[in-house]
């Protein structure tokens, strides 16, 4: 289909409204019930609303209020390349943990950062990671390079198996990569165990810790492993706006590691004028502390866990104990293919098998009633499997 048979009539009008919308919210500078329902209508820029989807762990509770004013008075200015703005943000990431704005990259999402610092990395040496953990960006980082990636199994709870991974620390190794807690099995490392890993392999080599789900832990303020950096370990953190702050459409996330270590990797395109947009970085600067909206979050989160926790016993299957915005779901006999392909059927996109987990599948917590959806078709969709 052509780009612009694929923009039907339907698609414009969504456009149009969304428009006079954004007019209307810049004469008021409120964000009206009315304009909000205008954004949802919209299905060109997320799911149609009869589609539940919970398989790309964003937060459908964002943007905030005060992400979406700020954006909409940062598009008049759309003319001018992100400048003085990058550096404010820079400034408040960096005050957070009391480091300076040479401790901070800010990039398109942290999946370019990461992508970066995987290619950096990777010139050199290998990266080594758990068997399974998010590794979109460093798959794409290593592409030309002859090194890739080494891979740790987990143990048998599947953990990351942290002793394998300081034991295969070599000489080839050029960045050991954590994410914490783990995309997709959810699992979160404890907070002491994590740090003893991260002191002494940081000694061999440099420590990445992907940490784009803290926010959603029990205790993300004891879970983080920035403190390290400030005490000059050769540590890396990435973090992003696209998840708990409900921006991944926005591109917005970030890099903190010594001021040496952001220099090298900013020269793979992480200039301000090449890969920030000037209405995420307003986005990100009204939300980055805004409780109000982390709370709330936070807490549709941890309901959305509670109830799919309790369906899935309700109906004979289990899941690893979630830190995050998703679950790792034991499906006991059944392929996970199979059953993203009957949950699709009705409505509802999770996500299929991830390399040889054949039987495990994952599901973000998404709307409530999506979530909902998502309960009341398990008990259909396993007996049409079983
Ligand atoms: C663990 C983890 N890290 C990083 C990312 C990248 O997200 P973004 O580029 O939107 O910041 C994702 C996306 O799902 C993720 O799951």
């Amino acid at each position: 289909m052509t780009i612009k048979k694929s923009l039907s009539r339907r698609s414009f009008l969504s456009a149009s409204s969304l428009a006079a919308g954004f007019g209307f919210m810049t004469a008021t500078n409120t964000v009206s019930a009315k304009s909000m329902n205008l954004l949802d209508a919209s299905s060109i820029y997320g799911p149609p609303l009869h589609v539940a989807k919970l398989n790309a762990n964003e937060n459908p509770y964002g943007p905030s209020l005060k992400a979406i004013e700020a954006m909409t008075e940062a598009i008049g200015n759309g003319a001018y390349y992100v400048d003085k703005s990058a550096d404010i943000l820079r400034e408040m990431i960096a005050e957070k943990h009391g480091l300076t704005k040479e401790h901070v990259l800010l990039s398109s999402g942290s999946s370019s950062s990461l992508t970066s610092l995987a290619m950096m990395a990777s010139q050199h040496g290998s990266i080594l990671g758990s068997d399974l953990f998010w590794d979109a960006t460093s798959k794409m980082g290593t592409r030309n390079s002859k090194y890739g990636i080494k891979r740790i199994a987990k143990t048998k709870d599947l953990s990351i198996d942290l002793d394998a991974m300081y034991s295969n620390i070599d000489d080839e190794t050029n960045l050991v990569q954590i994410c914490n807690p783990n995309n997709p099995t959810g699992t979160i490392i404890p907070s002491e165990n994590l740090k003893k890993f991260c002191k002494k392999a940081s000694l061999k080599t440099m420590v990445l810790v992907d940490e784009a789900y803290n926010e959603f832990t029990d205790n993300p303020e004891i879970n983080t492993m920035i403190p390290l950096i400030k005490s000059g370990y050769n540590v890396v953190v990435t973090k992003t706006f696209s998840k708990i702050y409900g921006l991944a459409g926005m591109r917005v996330g970030y890099m903190i590691a010594s001021p040496n270590t952001i220099k090298l990797v900013s020269e793979y395109g992480h200039n301000h004028f090449y890969s920030l947009n000037q209405a995420g970085i307003a986005a990100a600067i009204a939300c980055y502390e805004d409780a109000n909206f982390l709370v709330y979050s936070k807490s549709k989160i941890t309901e959305a866990r509670e109830m799919i926790d309790l369906a899935l016993k309700a109906n004979g299957l289990s899941s690893l104990p979630s830190q995050t915005s998703f679950m790792f779901v034991n499906l006991g006999k059944i392929d996970a293919e199979d059953f993203r392909k009957e949950m699709a059927k009705e409505n509802i996109l999770i996500r299929g098998i991830y390399q040889d987990y054949i039987n495990w599948s994952r599901v973000s917590f998404g709307k409530i009633n999506d979530v909902k959806k998502y309960i009341d078709a398990l008990p259909k969709v396993i007996a049409s499997l079983s």
